[in-house]
């Protein structure tokens, strides 16, 4: 019998596949890989196995144990006496020649797919480094209550925690965020008006699928929170970033009349800055005549260190139009994956059935225990012990940049897990870089600036500072950190005045 030549193609395949793996599995790849991409084709003949281990400087073992594993998955045929042959009876692949050029990656996506993609998305930092934002300090959280709370649940609940669950959400838990919104927020609303959710994220997204159409006109703040931004952004809407000054949003009438505002008016986002009681209204009279919806995304207004906040703007809406968004990620800790909105009640049975096609509910045993956690006044205490503990950090965190570094300057916000610091103008990138690789992270403020209308945005250099989670040494060494990186000249680059810090 005429010595079969061995296909070139399958000798690179095994040569290129990932060496770490056996030598028999290695063959069996590059034989699959050889017959899937066509480059052995229906019916072929393959070497004897004493002429492939020869080529391929194997034992003849090592190659008889492939065939017969490639046999039994069915790429192959073998007849005695006769030889081993591709499979017949599989699916053709495509000749490379014939096949029509797809351009890989995004041409096989939807366009509102790709509109998710261009967003970039939004990642929340996963560990307490110095000074990645917005996350509580989970080392200071009452774990053992919390575990306690978890095993009586399951407990007395037993099996009735672990099946599907009602899509709006455990009652127990609406029922006490009613309570405890109606009475620490101003918020007015029954527990039939609130929907639970694994994230704020979640709840804006649902949103924006349910409230908006293609090229509807969404105001933002500007700067903002990009969360939102990419949420709308991803339901194809024309964003209008509206810039905030010293009283929260201030709106231009140059913009087109939005289908949906979004704010974060207890705590602007990331400044700081109360949209102030006029501004409250004025926006409210504004929905009202141009019916238009508003999101308040109170996302960390429990954590306030001087003074109370305002109370929530939807306590002053008379027609329905506020929709209110809170977190337990701040208060408790994000892995829980639970947040609320409360919802005009037109909205409430849309959004559930919305709810129950975007993963049905959130964990029941863990909405339990949320609620169990907030009955018997554990959530109360923790609020305040995170205030006080926050309050201290945030003014450590003033005082140490305050003695050691004259070319930041920190906008003061009255509560919140992290603050808003000003760079000498153009030179984010530079200060970013240098405290990079001093082992410091420092989330920039750039990003969070839109362009309107395709052109570039205005933004003002800085860094977002997270405080919360890091101890007062912690905070301390960082800033020792920060003063020692080797910064130019700044006098003639400091913000101007309208960006100095407001007190
Ligand atoms: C303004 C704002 N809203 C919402 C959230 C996130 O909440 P969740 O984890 O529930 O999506 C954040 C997180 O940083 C935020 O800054």
């Amino acid at each position: 019998m005429p010595a079969q030549p061995q296909p070139p193609a399958l000798i690179t395949l095994f040569e290129n596949t990932a060496t770490t793996a056996g030598l028999r599995d290695r063959l069996c790849a590059a034989l699959r890989q050889a017959i899937s991409s066509g480059a052995l084709t229906a019916g072929e003949r393959l070497p004897s196995s004493r002429l492939l281990a020869c080529d391929l400087n194997l034992s003849r073992v090592t190659v008889e144990a492939a065939y017969a594993q490639v046999e039994a998955e069915g790429y192959l045929q073998r007849h005695t006496g006769k030889g081993t042959f591709v499979s017949q009876s599989l699916p053709r692949a495509p000749s490379a020649r014939k096949s029509k050029v797809v351009k890989p990656g995004l041409a096989r996506i939807s366009a509102r797919g790709q509109k998710i993609v261009a967003t970039g998305g939004c990642r929340d930092p996963q560990s307490p480094v110095a000074f990645a934002a917005g996350s509580p300090d989970l080392r200071a959280f009452p774990l053992k209550i919390w575990k306690q709370m978890t095993a009586r649940q399951l407990r007395v609940e037993g099996e009735r925690l672990l099946g599907y669950g009602d899509p709006q959400g455990y009652l127990p838990l609406r029922e006490a965020l009613a309570r405890y919104l109606q009475q620490s927020r101003g918020v007015s609303c029954t527990a039939a008006q609130i929907l639970i959710t694994t994230s704020s994220q979640q709840a804006l997204q649902l949103l924006a699928m349910l409230l908006i159409d293609p090229a509807d006109s969404v105001w933002l703040e500007q700067p903002g929170y990009p969360g939102a931004r990419n949420a709308f952004a991803s339901a194809g809407a024309d964003i209008c970033a509206i810039p905030v000054d010293d009283q929260g949003m201030a709106p231009d009438p140059a913009f087109p009349i939005p289908r949906l505002i979004y704010l974060t008016p207890s705590h602007h986002y990331p400044t700081g800055v109360s949209l102030s009681l006029p501004r409250r209204l004025h926006l409210l009279e504004f929905a009202r005549r141009h019916a238009s919806w508003i999101i308040e995304d109170d996302y960390d207004s429990e954590l306030h260190y001087d003074g109370r906040p305002l109370p929530a703007m939807q306590g002053l809406d008379k027609h329905q139009q506020v929709i209110y968004l809170g977190t337990f990620s701040k208060v408790l800790f994000p892995s829980l994956r639970l947040a609320y909105a409360v919802l005009p009640p037109a909205l409430v049975a849309p959004m559930v059935t919305l709810r129950t096609v975007n993963d049905g509910h959130s964990s029941q045993l863990m909405q339990a225990v949320t609620a169990e956690f907030m009955h018997t006044g554990h959530f109360a205490s923790h609020l305040r012990f995170s205030r006080q503990l926050y309050h201290s950090r945030r003014d450590h965190l003033l005082a140490q940049i305050g003695q050691k570094i004259d070319w930041l300057i920190p906008q003061v916000s009255a509560g919140g897990l992290q603050l808003a610091a000003h760079l000498p103008a153009g030179q984010e990138q530079y200060f970013s870089t240098l405290a990079a690789q001093a082992g410091i992270e420092t989330p920039r403020l750039s990003p969070l600036f839109t362009g309107n209308g395709g052109s570039p945005a205005q933004h003002q250099d800085g860094w977002l500072l997270g405080f919360s989670a890091l101890t007062p040494s912690e905070i301390t060494t960082a800033v020792n950190r920060l003063a020692s990186l080797k910064v130019p000249a700044i006098s003639q680059t400091m913000p101007a005045a309208t960006s100095q810090p407001r007190r």
